[in-house]
């Protein structure tokens, strides 16, 4: 027997017995004639304790060893008389009788605890021993349970778990796809899936009416914190149901996830229509855990000589509050901030309510203290705020300031990471239209349903149409999104005509769709959550990669694997690939 007992459960309690321990060297100390070796597991870490008087051979030996070697011990459990607080088998340690090398290790590249010397890359590069920190272990730890609470809560409704393909064929809409050379179909390709979308919908019409999967998605796109090449989206679909039913029922899953993951109890989220999470956040995926909401105050400006504002389409101000000290290199931070590229604001104009009741604006010129007072009134603000403003085409200025309030929530710390505000946003445009191409693209995908009050406008405005899609949305994060579908193939024909399709490119790359629809599709629903997303949220982590066991880097590389990388001209050869070193 390798072990009777783990490195993380030895307490008190278990003061005399006898126990059989393995696990890696995380410290090796020598103290006058005692040595010291801190062993660890997945569960824990435990002191093993070698005295000299007692057992000299074994003391030696025991002194020779190095981080990370693998070992098994058996020892007696004895209570510590330095106790550590920091770690639950802090109050015993283990008198080793007998000690055995399983492996030896090299010297670890960097600190294998939870504050590491390791940076980033280094630590990516070995990432099977990054693992083994408490830090990163935990999150896959988490990322088990919520995946485990999941399956259970959706079985528990009725939900079947249905695996489908990975290798399908390419679609133009979403995001690019990565795609696959068929060795057997020469100069054909498959594409891997940018998620189940179309084979769930199929479920549907076969009757499978609950429908989940923990799946695997693949979006070639530029990648940031929150994005990565491959992630695992939680999918669900649903026949018979109206938005409603959907968005009742993953509220629930998510409040399960919440109680039984972190024990809180999440009240029912309020519901904000896109377009008004536009006006008054800018985005429409709103940080609510604070305020400092957009406020429009382009009326109020007009007709006072500056004709910055006078020819905006948008005037809009954020108040941030007790920030009218803001010095003059603090504002222009600010300034720097909001015209970088990423955000092109083109300047940006404040206003000081000073706690004497004047005004100071960077504006002052063209407006009076009596002007300035009314913008103030407009945005709540009391003696001591500062305004901050931007102007210019309605949509482009509200994302602007949407930026600058998360800086303004950062820099006040208004965003706690151990609160959670939860929001359902909802009706969004069902297109998109992209002005250098004058083609409407579809905002979520192509098999979303408009609102059936909006159907007709399809043919005369389809820039109103609002869809029956819907995302969740925690602390400003997207994470999970979905919508009801198109269950009638005229409809389903004529959103891919609005789309720009011909009749023969839509039947080629979704014919197989329409033609199921053909057969009584039953009306149906459903939604995916990004779970990388969802468990750095639970986990408060800055990135997904840290709940991934092996993620990519910001390349999309894998660094430790050293993927993508060229293959062998055979293979090419194979495959009927030509690679162009142009
Ligand atoms: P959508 O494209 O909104 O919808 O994706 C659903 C959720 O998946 C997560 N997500 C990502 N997570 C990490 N890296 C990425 N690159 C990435 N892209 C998306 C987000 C997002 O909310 N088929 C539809 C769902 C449906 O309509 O049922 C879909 O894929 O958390």
């Amino acid at each position: 027997m390798y072990r009777t007992r783990t490195c993380g459960e030895l307490r008190l309690s278990d003061l005399d017995e006898t126990v059989i321990l393995a696990g890696w060297v995380q410290k090796n100390r020598k103290m006058g004639g005692m040595t010291f070796i801190d062993i660890r597991d997945r569960y824990g870490i435990t002191q093993l304790v070698f005295n000299q008087e007692i057992n000299a051979t074994l003391c030696e030996q025991a002194g020779k060893i190095g981080r990370e070697w693998v070992v098994q011990v058996t020892g007696v459990v004895q209570e510590r008389y330095n106790k550590n607080g920091h770690i639950p088998t802090g109050e015993i340690e283990i008198i080793v009788s007998e000690l055995k090398i399983l492996n030896m290790s090299e010297v670890p590249p960097f600190t294998i605890e939870d504050e590491t010397d390791g940076g980033d890359d280094i630590r990516m590069k070995y990432r099977y021993l990054d693992l083994r920190r408490n830090v990163v272990r935990s999150n896959l730890e988490l990322r088990h349970k919520m995946a485990f609470e999941t399956r259970r809560f959706l079985d528990d409704r009725g939900f079947l778990e249905v695996e489908t393909p990975v290798l399908i064929g390419s679609t133009p809409e979403g995001a690019r796809d990565f795609i696959v050379p068929s060795r057997m179909n020469p100069g054909e390709f498959y594409a891997l899936p940018q998620s189940p979308q179309l084979f769930k919908q199929l479920l549907m019409v076969s009757g499978f009416d609950r429908y989940f999967q923990i799946a695997k998605c693949f979006r070639d796109e530029d990648l940031r914190a929150d994005r990565q090449p491959e992630f695992t989206q939680i999918d669900c679909e649903m026949s018979f149901v109206e938005q409603e039913d959907v968005l009742q029922l993953f509220e629930s899953l998510t409040k399960h996830l919440f109680k039984t993951i972190k024990g809180l109890d999440i009240p029912d989220f309020p519901r904000m229509t896109y377009a008004e999470a536009m006006k008054r956040y800018g985005s429409d995926k709103p940080d609510t855990r604070f305020g400092i909401e957009l406020v429009e105050i382009k009326d109020l400006t007009l007709g006072k000589g500056f004709e910055v504002f006078d020819s905006a389409e948008y005037v809009g101000a954020i108040c941030a509050g007790s920030c009218a000290s803001y010095t003059r290199k603090q504002l222009d931070e600010l300034t720097d901030f909001v015209k970088r590229p990423q955000i092109g604001a083109k300047g940006l104009v404040y206003v000081r309510c000073d706690m004497d009741g004047s005004f100071k604006s960077s504006v002052d010129k063209f407006y009076s203290s009596e002007d300035l007072k009314c913008w103030a009134k407009r945005c709540y603000a009391k003696h001591g705020d500062l305004l901050l403003i931007l102007c210019g085409e309605t949509e482009r200025t509200q994302k602007q300031l949407c930026e600058l309030r998360l800086e303004m929530g950062n820099r006040l710390e208004l965003r706690n990471k151990n609160k959670y505000n939860c929001l359902w946003v909802t009706d969004f445009p069902l297109l998109e239209k992209d002005e250098a191409l004058n083609r409407f693209f579809a905002k979520h995908h192509p098999f979303t349903s408009p609102k059936p009050e909006d159907i007709a406008l399809l043919d005369t405005d389809p820039g109103a149409v609002r869809a029956d899609a819907y995302d969740m949305v925690i602390n400003g994060v997207e994470i999970g999104g979905g919508s009801i579908r198109i269950h009638d193939s005229k409809l389903q024909q004529k959103m891919f005509q609005v789309l720009g399709f011909t009749e023969e490119k839509a039947q080629l790359q979704f014919g197989f769709l329409m033609n199921a629809f053909r057969y009584g599709a039953p009306p149906h629903g459903g939604l995916a959550f990004g779970l990388d997303r969802f468990v750095s949220l639970f986990a408060g982590l800055d990135s997904i990669r840290d709940c991934i066991a092996f993620p990519k880097n910001n390349s999309g590389r894998d660094v430790m694997i050293d993927a993508p990388s060229a293959i062998e001209q055979e293979q090419l050869d194979e495959l009927n690939l030509q690679i162009s070193h142009a």
